[in-house]
């Protein structure tokens, strides 16, 4: 008996041990890539191998992207004698470890898929009653990241079955990021903070500006669709837990223009970067709108703010980011296909931020101002800040008080 109380209290010890080493994961919203979008199941390791390399190679990995999370379709129809789920032998013939090993060899983290459920969304088998075993089994391979779904989910509470894998995730004792994909059924931005470190908003994305696309039951969303359900859900969201505005469709079929409006929007809605498109076939202007480290750095900003919508006037809405020590971010979107020109006076438009209690001194202070896209500086606050947007595309600046 002595021994049992002994062992419980151990474990209980090593389980909030792991808690907390746990809540330094996603001080800044986590990037990296995600098999999905492009793919769905069609997955197998020289992909994996393929993108760990493209990483590299694209200055991908230079730019703040590290994991590689490969998403549902990896397993084999049915677990083993064991009940342990077993890689698809087909599409990884040397099992996940070495894929695993594969992907921390380049010095990238791996990321993996499954569902809360009794099956995952596309019906291979699901965690639901097996959740300490698979998390032991994601450990023991090195696995760094966990994706789960919410498919097949009868009867289960959300908050109660994202608890469990949270449990087993940390009875591993590895550092495991929890990404809670529960697609905003059950508020998640509720709880989330307290069962991962990042939760789907909404259910999943689709490549386009501004479109719903019907499925029975479920629809996707386009870019602006997503934002605009999403937006008011800013005091949820921060250092180690974020609403997560799902994988990027950057490079899937967008103009730039909008592609740069799409990477700009999840910069500035402090989402996590996941990207969802080919890598090795990825154009020049898709990598440089990836890899942009001006842009990027507003994202990782440690305030962690989720922008709002400073001003709407129908062709031309302005997304306003505070950011640590004083600064802030803009986007100026071009919400029509035709050029429209800006002539923005800061003193008639004062900025100020409820949520963070944050505001844009014009009157006290001078500005620089920087277009993080064409790289280069413009004028200051003290002057009208003038220029012309192409259709759906963006001007995206960064405001840092003069010394
Ligand atoms: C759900 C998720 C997607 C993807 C698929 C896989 O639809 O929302 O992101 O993981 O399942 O089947």
């Amino acid at each position: 008996m002595k021994k049992q109380i002994t062992f419980v209290a151990l474990l209980i010890l090593s389980i909030s041990l792991n808690a907390q080493k746990a809540e330094n994961l996603a001080l800044t919203p986590p990037m990296g890539w995600n098999s999905w979008n492009t793919f769905g199941t069609d997955i197998n390791e020289q992909l994996v191998k393929d993108i760990a390399d493209a990483f590299v190679d694209l200055g991908l990995k230079d730019a703040g992207y590290d994991y590689l999370v490969l998403d549902d379709g990896w397993m084999a129809r049915e677990r083993d004698e064991n009940y342990n789920l077993v890689p698809d032998p087909k599409k990884f013939p040397n099992g996940m470890k070495a894929v695993v090993d594969y992907v921390h060899s380049k010095g990238l983290k791996f990321g993996i898929y499954n569902c809360a459920g009794a099956t995952t969304c596309a019906g291979y088998p699901g965690s639901r009653g097996f959740e300490f075993q698979d998390a032991k089994l994601y450990a023991e391979w090195g696995v760094d990241f966990l994706k789960y779904d919410w498919c097949d989910t009868e009867n289960l509470n959300a908050k109660g079955a994202y608890q469990t894998m949270r449990d087993a995730i940390h009875a591993t004792g590895r550092p495991i990021l929890f990404s809670i994909c529960e697609w905003g059924d059950n508020d998640p931005w509720k709880w989330g903070e307290e069962m991962g470190h990042m939760w789907r908003v909404t259910g999943d994305i689709i490549n386009c500006w501004d479109c719903k696309v019907g499925h029975g039951t479920w629809s996707s969303l386009g870019v602006w669709p997503i934002i605009k359900l999403r937006k008011d859900i800013r005091k949820y969201t921060g250092p180690g837990h974020w609403n997560d505005f799902d994988m990027m469709e950057v490079g899937n079929g967008m103009t730039a223009a909008e592609d740069r409006v799409h990477f700009a929007m999840w910069v500035m809605l402090s989402s996590p970067l996941i990207m969802g498109n080919d890598l090795r076939s990825a154009s020049k202007e898709t990598i440089e709108i990836l890899t942009n480290k001006e842009v990027i750095a507003v994202n990782q900003d440690k305030l962690g703010v989720q922008a709002y919508c400073h001003s709407d006037e129908g062709k031309i809405e302005m997304w306003a980011k505070p950011m640590a020590d004083g600064e802030w971010a803009f986007a100026i979107v071009n919400m029509t296909e035709e050029p429209v020109e800006i002539n923005h006076n800061w003193s008639w438009h004062p900025v100020k931020d409820d949520l963070s209690g944050r505001e844009l001194a014009v009157d006290r202070i001078e500005y620089t101002i920087r277009d993080l896209y064409n790289h280069k500086d413009l004028v200051t606050t003290k002057k009208s800040l003038k220029s012309t947007i192409q259709g759906h595309d963006v001007l995206m600046i960064r405001l840092t008080p003069k010394k």
